[in-house]
């Protein structure tokens, strides 16, 4: 299913900082990677781990598409975690959960899909190739790996991409400015030795972003 405006917009009720409200309103009604993960994982009752929740967002999304299996998101930002956590306890929503870690240098146990969105461009390539093997081996049989990421390639969409994370960066948004971004052979070359079988699309949208799917299945 695709959320109604209005259900947008109680997710974004759900935000108690101003900033936070006006940037979920906009980002969950423009952006095509939430109903991209629907599309995937929505329907399955697999467990879903969100690597880099932000405010926990995508969790927030699939329960309004009716998807209920337990959710676990884990970002570093303790800020964000808090806000994830507060507008959980406000939605009422069952089976979400949220901590702090720095996924560098651990993920939690887990078993399910997994999902990483936009985080990749903040490791290096050696930190992305670890991220994505530890990733892959918290996929369930039957699970998917579902990330989104620009890929790095000659095109002016890639150069675009860059300076909105740079933007990002320094109004504060996000801790820190990117670092690396993968290309297609990475992910063919990692998810494959991982096991996963590798499709990458297109996720542009109506956004001038080199964004990518790429879905990894076991
Ligand atoms: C662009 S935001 C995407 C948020 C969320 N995935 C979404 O799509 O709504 C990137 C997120 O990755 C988190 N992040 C960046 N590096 C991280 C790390 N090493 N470990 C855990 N989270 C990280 C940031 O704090 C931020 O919330």
């Amino acid at each position: 299913m695709t959320p109604t405006l209005a259900q947008l917009e109680n997710i974004a009720a759900l935000c108690d900082r101003r900033w936070d409200f006006f940037y979920t309103r906009s980002k969950l009604a423009s952006d095509p990677v939430y109903q991209a993960v629907v599309r995937e994982i929505g329907q399955s009752d697999l467990p879903v781990l969100d690597i880099g929740c932000g405010i926990g967002l995508l969790a927030h999304y699939l329960r309004t598409c009716g998807h209920t299996a337990p959710i676990t998101g884990f970002d570093y930002d303790k800020r964000k975690i808090t806000s994830a956590e507060e507008m959980v306890v406000k939605s009422g929503h069952q089976g979400l959960a949220f901590s702090a870690g720095d996924a560098r240098t651990g993920l939690p146990d887990f078993d399910g899909h997994v999902v990483i969105l936009d985080i990749l461009q903040f490791f290096t390539p050696d930190e992305q190739n670890a991220l994505l093997t530890a990733a892959a081996a918290r996929v369930a049989p039957g699970g998917k790996l579902v990330i989104r990421t620009c890929l790095r390639d000659s095109s002016g969409r890639y150069k675009i991409t860059v300076l909105g994370d740079y933007i990002a960066k320094f109004t504060f948004w996000m801790k820190d400015a990117p670092t690396a971004y993968p290309d297609a052979q990475q992910f063919n070359e990692v998810l494959s030795a991982a096991g996963l079988q590798v499709k990458i699309s297109p996720l542009w949208g109506g956004t001038p972003f080199n964004n990518h799917l790429i879905v990894a299945q076991r």
